[in-house]
């Protein structure tokens, strides 16, 4: 296996809360691996960390070998790792292309530093963008919404949306909040192919989500948190039967 993720002892706390306490993992670059939890597990905080948007109280995470830690959030996108947050991040008055032009902002900045703004190159470049936003949207089969207003489209389309937002920066490795949450079975399904596509592809897909029917679906590895703590982490046949992972979800609420 070939870990482009590894993180080792990793420790988050909030006053007396610990957030994240003490995990470590690794997470291979063919993985589409998931990460379910009760409510409060620690999931999203473990994506904040490895994403810049928190800093861990100890531990630490590498990508590619590389140690991120303590890295802001800017530096790790630009590095490769993108996400999606579980509320959903969208630019309402803006048409679906400019919002998934907007995930190509950060490469085009370092591409736009080295030509002259409005010259042959910019325009060069403003049109490759073009191209691949709508590439993108082709790859989450919403091509023909361009134009739409994205506060205009359904949910899951917005979902959808996301993930070709993410898809333009071509990520090494894809960080899903809840990709599936609170849209219809159908766009569901719309979602569970997205998604097995983007890590055909060969990107590695890290993914949060409460469907565990979807998990157990899609997943080839499966991480499961509870109060901060790695409870079971193993393919997904092994941990759907852990007495521990069954044990955590009952008596709690999920969404
Ligand atoms: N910025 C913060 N300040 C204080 N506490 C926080 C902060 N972020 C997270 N926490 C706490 O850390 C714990 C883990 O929260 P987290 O959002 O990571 O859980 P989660 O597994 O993503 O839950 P959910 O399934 O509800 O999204 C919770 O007790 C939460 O209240
Ligand atoms: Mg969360």
């Amino acid at each position: 296996m070939t870990a482009v993720l590894e993180i080792e002892h990793l420790t988050l706390r909030f006053g007396g809360v610990n957030a994240l306490n003490d995990l470590s993992l690794q997470i291979d670059q063919k993985a589409l691996h998931a990460v379910i939890g009760p409510n409060g597990a620690g999931k999203t905080s473990f994506f904040n960390c490895l994403t810049g948007y928190y800093r861990p109280t100890s531990g630490v995470a590498r990508f590619q070998g590389s140690d991120i830690t303590g890295l802001g959030a800017a530096k790790v996108a630009a590095l490769g790792i993108r996400r999606t947050f579980q509320n959903i991040r969208v630019f309402p008055k803006m048409s679906v292309l400019e919002n998934v032009l907007a995930g190509g902002h950060l490469r085009a900045t370092a591409n736009l530093l080295s030509i002259t703004v409005g010259g042959p190159g910019f325009r060069q470049s403003e049109r490759e963008l073009h191209k691949e936003a709508m590439a993108s949207l082709e790859f989450v089969g919403l091509a023909d919404q361009f134009n739409n207003l994205a506060g205009d489209l359904p949910y899951g389309m917005r979902k959808r949306m996301e993930l070709a937002r993410v898809l333009i920066a071509n990520p090494i490795v894809v960080l899903l909040d809840e990709p599936a949450a609170g849209v219809s079975s159908v766009e569901r399904e719309e979602l569970s192919r997205v998604i097995r596509r983007i890590h055909d592809n060969g990107t590695c897909v890290v993914m949060i989500e409460h469907d565990v029917d979807l998990v157990m679906e899609i997943a080839t590895e499966v991480t499961v948190l509870d109060h901060g703590r790695i409870i079971a982490s193993g393919l997904p046949e092994e941990v759907r039967n852990d007495a521990e992972v069954i044990r955590a979800y009952m008596g709690r609420d999920r969404k």
